[in-house]
């Protein structure tokens, strides 16, 4: 697709992901064991676009630009953006004013995950040649979300988080912009949270006469930026992964749809799947149950865990019961401790969450 530009927004601050976020960046949690960000570079790699700029956090700018590097492993080349500060969806569009020019855009949030990728909408925005395309889909709580009133084929009213909301349709974390949204985006005052709101911008595209229209999602959306909807997207994702056996099984079996890395290794344990065990991970004594995605490197003995999430390097070992429905970072290790007097004992970073039987 020539002279159309990707900016993926991989900036802000992630509070909803904490503790996670206090030492990395959300957009690189893995969802079946590849970043969140990856499937958004992937999405625009496959749809024709070959520049690709991304907002970063000065922060978690650099484990970004580590992990995605200058794009040839997507086919992209990669611009890394510093935002200085979070000061909202249309601040960051500011922010790479010099990269994009007088390119039409993607704009894809760096921490949402969509099914199908991106082809249809950019294909629609081509043919239609609005000044913004915006991707909708129903919700059954519109109130938590920017929605967008029609008139037919015209987005004629965006309100963000409408406490009666007029209509059920919600803005997915992907948009398409001409470069009218500069224009648009310094004309708006930051809003009551003090932010440059992609709503208001795309609005006063709408009251300047311009031509908006609304592009309805097929399949599955998910914004990850709570824990439940990453556990979601986990989901999603490891319900359409193949069945791959690399690794070692010693006296073990996989039941379903199962990844078993190369270099793992598994003994007296069960994995059922949809599930994905990574490389190095060692495995004894286990059960691992439906939906659950494990990391690089982890070591569980003695315990039963499903649809859980466990970054590199996480230990866990003899729980008396299973773990479920959690999030680990990397190197973090839970387990039964034979130390005298028995008690409790925690090392536990600033806003973690821990339950105990
Ligand atoms: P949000 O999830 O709305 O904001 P946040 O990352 O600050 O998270 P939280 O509400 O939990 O504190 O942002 C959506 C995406 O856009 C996410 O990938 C971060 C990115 N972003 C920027 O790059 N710059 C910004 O100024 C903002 C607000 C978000």
């Amino acid at each position: 697709m020539p002279d159309l530009k990707g900016l993926i927004l991989s900036g802000g601050k992630g509070t909803r992901l904490r503790p996670i976020t206090h030492t990395s960046a959300k957009q690189l949690v893995p969802v079946a064991n590849k970043p969140v960000l990856f499937y958004g570079i992937e999405a625009m790699a496959q749809a024709g676009i070959e520049e690709v700029g991304i907002i970063i956090a000065p922060e978690t700018g650099e484990e970004i630009r580590t992990a995605a590097g200058d794009g040839s492993q997507f086919g992209v080349r990669i611009t890394y953006i510093v935002q200085d500060e979070p000061l909202g969806l249309a601040h960051a569009v500011l922010t790479a004013e010099a990269f994009l020019g007088q390119s039409s855009f993607v704009m894809y949030l760096g921490d949402n995950l969509l099914q199908g990728g991106i082809d249809d909408l950019v294909n629609a925005f081509v043919a239609g040649g609005p000044e913004a395309l915006i991707l909708l889909t129903p919700v059954s709580d519109p109130e938590n979300y920017g929605v967008a009133e029609l008139d037919g084929e015209r987005v004629v009213r965006l309100v963000e988080k409408p406490p009666e909301p007029q209509t059920d349709l919600a803005l997915v974390g992907v948009y398409m912009f001409t470069p009218a949204i500069h224009s648009a985006a310094k004309a708006i005052d930051p809003s009551a949270r003090g932010e440059l709101e992609i709503t208001d911008a795309i609005q006063h595209l709408v009251d300047r006469g311009l031509r908006v229209e609304p592009h309805i999602v097929r399949g599955w959306w998910k914004d990850t930026g709570r824990l439940d909807d990453m556990l979601a997207a986990n989901r999603l994702v490891l319900d359409t992964i193949q069945a791959r056996l690399e690794g070692e099984l010693i006296d073990s079996q996989v039941d379903g749809r199962v990844v078993i890395e190369a270099g793992a290794v598994l003994e007296r344990s069960t994995v059922r799947g949809p599930a994905i065990i990574g490389s190095g991970t060692r495995l004894t004594d286990c059960y691992i149950g439906p939906y659950t995605a494990i990391g690089r490197d982890c070591t569980i003995t003695g315990a039963e865990v499903e649809h859980s999430i466990l970054l590199s390097g996480a230990v866990v070992r003899d729980l008396a019961g299973r773990m479920e429905s959690s999030l680990l970072g990397r190197n973090v290790t839970i387990g039964r401790d034979q130390r005298q007097p028995r008690a409790y004992r925690f090392l536990v970073g600033d806003n973690s969450e821990i339950g105990i039987l």
